[in-house]
């Protein structure tokens, strides 16, 4: 068995979406954001999130997807994972740097709106939002964007880690890191920075430090007694030696 990293291209993006909500499904901001269980609709999920990655492509933004790829005389299913070649293992999805002094191009202008008009339809052909506390979203909306209005001091902007996953039963086998590598190593020959932010403390904020971010705030979403916590991380970039 082998895994590939690949940019994500159209038809990978219902195992990328797969593959995102299996491992999103006990994160803790997933919980607080869509609070209600027996109002949740997967495939209104499903719908979004493709949306939202079909945006990214259409962005050029740097998305990655790890892929269980087999030697051409292999056939049978792999003994440890048991998944078919071609299964979407792992995604990494970035936004290139915006600097905020930088007007945004039309093009992505353009593709913001086709998103809205996406997001417009599947609220009628769903009925809804499949779920999400629509609330709560502007609450994260709003504590994110003054975290970020404190804590982005580049003036060249960051690449964003919005979303990175693994199957869990690829987990703790280096896929994360290579994903992640991808942007990383573009990010230090570019001297640019790259931040996420994770509402897993543990594991994640130590795996991440292994990957030379760096935890510099942590920022809390509060909904009356309900709160989420944000871990806002860093990572400065690597000069070669
Ligand atoms: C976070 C996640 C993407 C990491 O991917 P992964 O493939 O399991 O990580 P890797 O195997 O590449 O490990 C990367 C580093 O972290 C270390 N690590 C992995 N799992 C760890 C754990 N549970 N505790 C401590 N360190 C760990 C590895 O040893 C490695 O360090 P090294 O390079 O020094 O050897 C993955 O665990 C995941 O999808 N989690 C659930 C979804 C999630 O929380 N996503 C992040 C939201 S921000």
């Amino acid at each position: 068995m082998s895994i590939d990293i690949v940019p994500l291209t159209q038809a990978d993006i219902p195992g990328a979406v797969d593959c995102v909500q299996k491992a999103f499904a006990d994160d803790p901001y997933f919980r607080w954001a869509f609070d209600d269980p027996s109002k949740f609709n997967i495939q209104r999920n499903a719908a979004s999130l493709a949306a939202h990655l079909q945006y990214g492509i259409s962005c050029n933004c740097p998305i990655s997807v790890a892929k269980i790829t087999r030697a051409a005389n292999e056939t049978k299913s792999d003994a440890e994972i048991h998944l078919p070649a071609g299964t979407v293992v792992g995604v990494a999805w970035w936004y290139s740097p915006q600097a905020p002094s930088m007007a945004q191009p039309w093009s992505v202008w353009a593709q913001d709106w086709l998103l809205s008009f996406r997001q417009l339809i599947y609220n009628i052909r769903f009925l809804g939002r499949g779920g999400l506390n629509v609330h709560r979203y502007w609450i994260w909306k709003k504590v994110q964007q003054i975290a970020h209005d404190t804590i982005w001091q580049d003036p060249r902007g960051y690449y964003f880690c919005n979303v990175v996953c693994v199957d869990s039963k690829a987990r703790g086998m280096g896929v994360g890191k290579k994903l992640m590598e991808n942007v990383m190593e573009k990010a230090d020959r570019e001297n640019m920075p790259c931040y996420l932010e994770s509402s897993k403390g543990y594991p994640n904020v130590s795996i991440y430090e292994r990957m030379g971010f760096e935890l510099v705030k942590e920022i809390e979403c509060a909904d009356g007694k309900d709160v989420c916590k944000l871990y806002c991380m860093i990572r400065n970039p690597k000069s070669k030696e």
